[in-house]
């Protein structure tokens, strides 16, 4: 492509407010296939004093009809992707007609068929393909819309109150909506279809009462109770944490099939992909369910945290993510367990936050340069983007930070606001300083910390020197502000009190400098320091603890997370040291017991002990190195596996037949089939008839947990029983896509030589499509992220599967072929044999014709 043709960036410097506001929308759809009309009535006001011109955002629409106070107007153009229109009057209705294609519309974003229904997906810029519009989030506006449809589309939804129904005269119906809060276009939504409702209702803690309703494919409504009872508890606990309440007297949710995210929180209809809202036991794993659960929070957590208060510019994208997936998490936590969640939460950071900001897209949490927004739904705006709030959280304390978010909707209910003006009223309702805190904002990359213990036995005194260092590339000046917790352990395990000269200390230590030395005093023998307790702050911490001490957190730290922790750098610390002989590796015998105490004890929280006695990712392995050693960890951690699988045998069976899971799902039932996972993960890698009895019967449970645990572990394990295990649950759930987006996914772990062969045969299996994103995130996203010796093949195959699937989806739907790139973004890391292969592939896109925008940013910082 050309200079002129290539896609541009756009900077959060350049920011200027718009020239005009649209107090009103109205719209019309009459909705077809092919050819859906779009009447569009915008009330305008100017908002400066001299007469520039609206430009207005619209991609792929047929404008037929433009008229100003309903008369033709012709002082306009369309130049790309803006309508021009000049000399408008400083106030003034323009109404526009355009039509569009939903069918053919693959991008998923805009207006599309989805299975037969039409949806709308207008975040980040998807409005602009729907109708001509100011689509940016500081144009808030008032939306009255009308649906006509064939009376096929039984349900015809928009956002806000239904205010009219009724037929047409040409034998079509309609349906008439009206949103009464003034929101961005982003957040607008239509669904036309002919869907199964579960209905329900919720009264709020003002007595104001709620109607709930679930929309679904004709046939699904077994799988939506614990969509709905989710729903239900995310408003009940938003009332009693933040004191929040639902506004509107309708709160929908639509599932689709055809989705690019998770889901999407338009005002009063959310639209959800079909994975995150359907479960039950016998279709959806305990995964699932808290998954969806978290989505569902997370989505109704929006309309405080994003629709009432949204954001000036996409570039405050965090300002909504961030702290919804904190109030998400929250929620997760205080209805679950505290510390699984905050371990899942970590793991994300670990793994893909640190890998990202270690790569060639690295951002701040606010970034200043975006060519393509929808590559911005990041790790690090969503999951760092939480850490950051929840470092506030730490800083001020619950009641602190509750007064700031009550300061922020004073201050800001109904606005287009900034990040800035969300820090402002948490320091200036807790009165702490957080302008240093603020950094956090601006500095990308993952900031290290070294932690320098010394104890002086003679004076009872303990010192602990925290040094931080900023990322690469970042100006050294910029010391961050990072709260950093800590507990003191005693021989025994005991939690020590932190004094310094007869004070008492707080255990989240302020660490704003360089250097900083932190003395606590009384303290009778050396102890042993938890450090970054709960992962205090987003960094990764240097510490060169022994076995010992590691072996002696793991047991005795107060905080469950913490435990796990040491459990992670336990294993790091064993696989580094076997990197100079791999066909040696052997985990110590100190290491053997700590595990074999934790599988014979079964009591406790057995959630935790499941996690406890699981090896860290491969992922996890691959951040400690600067150029990864694929074979070296491969050949390292099978090892260890094969080592516990061996040493544990007798006691993972007597641990699994002694679980009694009752099928039901409250947490001490998912933390049994939990635990008896893994140790049917363990016994797989152990043949002998015993063990396939019981994975067979594992297989043949009616509970979907269960039998995704048995086939994982056989497909793992290459386990004689995997191929007819697969082939019986392919013939069982081929009626059931979102089940055999597991089976697809176990298909992608086969480690074999063949696995590719084996993935392109499945490219023609009657339930795969590859306009779907569950379905090729399922085969080809399982293979890239977890099959990791198929993938990294040295003969880079796994690399041409993945370049080729790439150059297919850049044309049917970029956003998620964008997505699925991400492995070759750190090709940097690999070895030469293997960054070779995998930059082939990337100078394979970037040669391509039609190039999306969203690939050419992602490859081009990936090759520059
Ligand atoms: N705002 C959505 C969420 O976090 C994210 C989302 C859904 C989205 N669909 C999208 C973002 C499409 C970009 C494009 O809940
Ligand atoms: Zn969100």
């Amino acid at each position: 492509m050309t200079v002129s043709e290539q896609p541009q960036a756009q900077y959060l410097k350049d920011y200027t407010a718009p020239n005009f506001s649209i107090e009103h929308t109205e719209l019309t759809f009459d909705l077809q296939p092919l050819n859906t009309k779009v009447t569009a009535l915008l009330t305008l006001k100017r908002t400066t004093h001299e007469n520039s011109a609206l430009v207005l955002d619209g991609i792929d629409l047929q404008l037929i009809e433009l008229e100003v106070d309903n008369t033709p107007y012709s002082n306009y153009k369309v130049e790309g992707e803006h309508l021009i229109i000049n000399d408008l009057p400083h106030a003034c209705q323009l109404k526009m007609v355009t039509k569009i294609s939903p069918q053919t519309n693959t991008s998923l974003e805009g207006l599309y068929l989805s299975g037969g229904a039409y949806c709308t997906q207008c975040e980040a810029q998807g409005f602009r393909k729907i109708t001509y519009f100011m689509d940016r989030p500081d144009v808030l506006s008032t939306y009255d819309v009308t649906i006509i449809a064939d009376k096929s589309f039984k349900q015809l939804l928009s956002n806000g109150n239904e205010i009219d129904s009724g037929e047409t005269q040409d034998g079509r119906h309609f349906a008439k909506w009206q949103d009464p809060f003034k929101k961005p276009s982003y957040l607008f939504a239509l669904v036309a279809g002919d869907f199964d409702v579960l209905k329900d209702t919720y009264t709020t803690k003002s007595g104001r009462e709620i109607e709930l309703a679930l929309f679904v494919d004709k046939g699904n409504l077994s799988k939506t109770p614990h969509a709905i009872n989710s729903l239900k508890k995310a408003m009940q606990w938003d009332e009693e944490r933040f004191d929040l309440e639902y506004d509107l007297d309708i709160y929908m949710i639509v599932a689709v099939d055809f989705f690019n995210m998770g889901a999407m929180e338009n005002k009063g209809l959310n639209v959800f992909n079909s994975k995150c809202v359907l479960a039950n036991q016998e279709t959806a794993t305990d995964k699932d369910y808290h998954t969806i659960e978290s989505i569902v929070g997370h989505e109704y957590f929006h309309n405080w945290t994003g629709n009432r208060v949204t954001c000036r510019d996409w570039f405050q994208l965090s300002l909504k993510e961030g702290l919804t997936v904190f109030r998400d998490q929250e929620f997760s936590s205080d209805l679950g367990s505290r510390a699984l969640n905050r371990i899942d939460a970590v793991k994300v950071m670990r793994t893909h936050q640190f890998s990202e900001d270690a790569g060639p897209m690295a951002h701040p949490i606010r970034p200043e340069k975006v060519i393509e927004m929808n590559n911005f739904y990041t790790v690090t705006v969503y999951d760092k983007g939480a850490e950051v709030i929840r470092m506030m959280h730490t800083l001020l304390g619950e009641v602190n930070f509750q007064k700031g978010m009550q300061l922020y909707f004073e201050r800001h209910d109904g606005q287009a606001v900034t990040c800035d003006d969300f820090v402002a009223a948490m320091s200036d309702a807790s009165a702490i300083d957080l302008s240093q805190f603020k950094r956090w904002y601006n500095q990308s990359g993952t900031p290290r910390l070294k932690a320098i213990q010394h104890y002086d036995q003679e004076k009872q005194l303990f010192t602990l020197t925290v040094e931080q260092s900023a990322p690469l590339n970042q100006p050294d000046n910029s010391n961050l502000h990072i709260p950093f917790a800590i507990e003191l352990l005693n021989e025994k395990g005991e939690s020590t009190a932190l004094t310094y000269q007869g004070e008492q200390q707080d255990h989240v230590l302020n660490v704003t400098e360089q250097t900083q030395t932190f003395t606590f005093d009384s303290i009778e023998s050396r102890p042993v320091a938890v450090l970054l307790e709960d992962f205090s702050a987003p960094c990764i911490l240097n510490q060169q603890n022994s076995e010992h001490d590691l072996l002696h957190i793991m047991r005795f730290a107060r905080s469950d997370f913490s435990r796990w922790d040491a459990q992670q750098q336990l294993f790091i610390k064993a696989v580094k040291e076997a990197m100079d002989a791999p066909e040696q590796a052997k985990l110590s015998d100190n290491v053997i017991t700590a595990l074999r105490v934790l599988v014979e004890a079964q009591s406790g929280d057995l959630a935790l002990i499941a996690e406890l006695i699981k090896l860290p990712s491969f992922d996890t392995f691959a951040a400690e190195f600067e150029i990864i050693q694929v074979d070296e960890i491969i050949t390292i951690t099978t090892r260890f596996e094969q080592q516990i699988a061996t040493q544990l045998a007798s006691e993972f069976l007597s641990c699994y037949n002694s679980l009694v899971d009752d099928g039901s799902i409250n947490a001490n039932a998912v933390a049994i089939r939990a635990l008896k996972g893994m140790c049917l993960h363990y016994l797989a890698k152990t043949q002998n008839d015993e063990v396939s009895s019981i994975i067979s019967n594992a297989a043949d449970s009616s509970n979907m947990t269960n039998v995704l645990a048995a086939l994982s572990a056989v497909v793992k394990a290459s386990h004689p029983l995997s191929g007819s295990l697969l082939n019986h649950f392919d013939s069982q759930w081929r009626h059931d896509v979102l089940v055999m987006d597991k089976w697809f996914a176990l298909q992608a772990m086969h480690a074999d030589a063949d696995a590719i062969d084996n993935i392109k045969a499945l490219y023609e299996h009657p339930s795969f499509d590859f306009s779907n994103p569950n379905r090729v995130r399922a085969l080809v996203g399982s293979f890239s992220h977890f099959n990791t010796s198929q993938f990294h093949r040295e003969d880079g195959k796994g690399y041409e599967l993945l370049g080729d699937l790439l150059i297919k989806l850049n044309a049917i739907n970029p956003q998620n072929a964008s997505r699925m790139l991400t492995p070759f973004m750190s090709w940097k890391r690999f070895d030469e044999t293997r960054a070779k292969a995998m930059k082939a592939q990337l100078q394979r896109l970037a040669n391509l014709d039609g190039l999306s925008a969203d690939l050419y940013e992602k490859v081009e910082k990936a090759l520059n």
